[in-house]
């Protein structure tokens, strides 16, 4: 049930390697639909996203493009900021891991770690994955290359680093998960998602390198200069520092982390275990989504099969790229999208399902010359029980086949009543009923298509109806 007051999400930060894609544009999404939803139930929303900036990988990525790490940064966040602008992504802000003010908070926090006795600096021998900004062991690689990165020679290194205690956090994290009345206690969703952590952690964990020695990209270590801070040590801390630098504190702890499955580990575990050891509430919930999977196939920059998310507005326009996305949501499984697959689904439930019914009733509406339009009304948990709760699950298929499937009965019932047959008292009673349902498919829909559901709010509920051009025109 939702009863949160105040109610604080979270993207993950966004490597600055790399341009905005359709992955990252499936959790922006994904979190504003939700951020939208809460603040329809009326919650007080602090939505979060950012870039994650330090780091080899994105050194290296700098040095192939001529400039200096800060102003390579400076150009690829702002990338990230107008995709999500044109997407109507409606963060409450952007955090940047080079905000001087995050650095401060991190490397007071690391200190304060240090301080309680839980780092300590011994030699690192082992493999390093540069995409994945991680140290792998052999059973996380396939014929010696990380299967997210087949194109990166993993790294060896003999370094002297600090170390963090993970492994004495195991059996607290361990009760956190299970025990629900554990004063620690988080979520971890979906159920999937929880076991793999589990029973990874039942396995046992090592402790975990946080600093390097060779990588002068990223926030010095406060009492050892000649080492900079790791980069997931530094990037996590993004939604602590976030509601200190915005003032926003009583936020804190987050009620929702939004993530992909392949950084599920630093959130659950690395993550919770650096703010149990400095004292910090942890977050209530992390959710992990799968992946998009184009046309059967990893998305790669090799492949050639990347999507990003301005070419889906430039065919789809911004409500039906975000009505794609959310439709194809990878909730527990790979969600395999393309091109053909895209636009069918718009034809079939946007041109002609919602802007089909919207159409034929404006027409009507206008025909019948209907005076006192109803008035918009609101979403309530408790009259829209099951829908709240698929939104709240993130299950979003099953909220859009809810809505759906009260336009394909709304469609019959025109279909059935045959309205265009009617005229003057008989066609206004007609449309007294079938108004109100329209406007309540439209605030439904409002976390997902914005913009489209205003429209509709306000062509119903204007001193006289009328129709309008499609709100989603066909394509062939
Ligand atoms: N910088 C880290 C996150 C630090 S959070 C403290 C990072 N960045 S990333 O740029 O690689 O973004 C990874 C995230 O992008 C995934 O966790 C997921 O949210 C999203 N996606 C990237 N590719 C994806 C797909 N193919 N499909 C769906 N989402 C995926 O990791």
């Amino acid at each position: 049930m939702i009863m949160a007051e105040k109610f604080y999400l979270t993207t993950p930060i966004y490597y600055v390697n790399d341009v905005p894609h359709i992955g990252h544009t499936c959790t922006t999404v994904a979190a504003d639909i939700l951020a939208r939803f809460h603040r329809q139930l009326g919650d007080q929303v602090f939505f979060l996203t950012g870039t994650d900036e330090h780091g080899a990988k994105v050194a290296q990525a700098a040095e192939k493009e001529n400039l200096t790490p800060q102003a390579f940064c400076d150009r690829v966040s702002e990338n990230f900021i107008k995709a999500w602008k044109q997407l109507n992504i409606s963060n409450d802000y952007f955090i940047r891991t080079t905000n001087p003010a995050h650095k401060k908070f991190v490397s007071e926090f690391i200190q304060k770690v240090y301080d309680k006795g839980d780092i300590y600096k011994a030699k690192y021998e082992g493999s390093y994955c540069i995409g994945c900004e991680k140290f792998v062991t052999e059973t996380d690689l396939v014929n010696g290359k990380c299967p997210l990165h087949p194109a990166d020679e993993i790294q060896k290194q003999i370094e002297e680093n600090y170390f963090f205690k993970l492994s004495k956090y195991t059996k607290p994290l361990i009760k956190a998960i299970e025990d629900k009345n554990d004063q620690n206690h988080y979520q971890i969703s979906p159920p999937a998602k929880k076991e793999e952590v589990l029973s990874k952690l039942k396995t046992g964990i090592d402790d975990l390198s946080i600093s390097r020695a060779n990588v002068p990209w990223g926030i010095p270590i406060p009492w050892d200069n000649n080492q900079t801070i790791y980069v997931w040590f530094d990037a996590l801390l993004n939604y602590y520092t976030a509601t200190k630098i915005t003032d926003r504190e009583e936020y804190w702890p987050t009620n929702l982390h939004l993530v992909g499955k392949e950084i599920l580990w630093f959130h659950t575990v690395i993550w919770e275990a650096m703010l149990l050891s400095a004292g910090v509430p942890r977050p209530k919930k992390v959710f992990a989504h799968s992946f998009y999977m184009i046309d059967g196939q990893k998305m790669s920059k090799s492949i050639g099969n990347v999507i990003k998310p301005e070419d889906l507005v430039i065919k789809y326009g911004v409500d039906g790229t975000r009505y794609l996305i959310a439709s194809s949501f990878p909730y527990s499984d790979d969600s395999d999208v393309s091109w053909k697959k895209f636009t069918e689904k718009y034809n079939a439930d946007l041109a002609n399902g919602l802007g089909n019914l919207v159409a034929r009733v404006a027409k009507l509406a206008e025909k019948a010359e209907i005076k006192n339009p109803a008035k918009s009304g609101k979403i309530t948990e408790t009259k829209f029980k099951n829908y709240c709760e698929f939104l709240e699950k993130l299950q979003f298929s099953d909220a859009l086949a809810f809505i759906w499937d009260k336009i394909s009965r709304m469609d019959k019932e025109i279909d059935k009543n045959q309205p265009w047959k009617l005229e003057g008292e008989k066609l206004v009673e007609f449309l007294e009923r079938v108004i109100p349902e329209i406007l309540e498919i439209s605030l439904l829909l409002e976390p997902f298509i914005p913009t489209t559901s205003i429209k509709i709010q306000k062509q119903f509920t204007a001193p006289t109806i009328k129709s309008e051009p499609p709100l989603f025109p066909r394509l062939y």
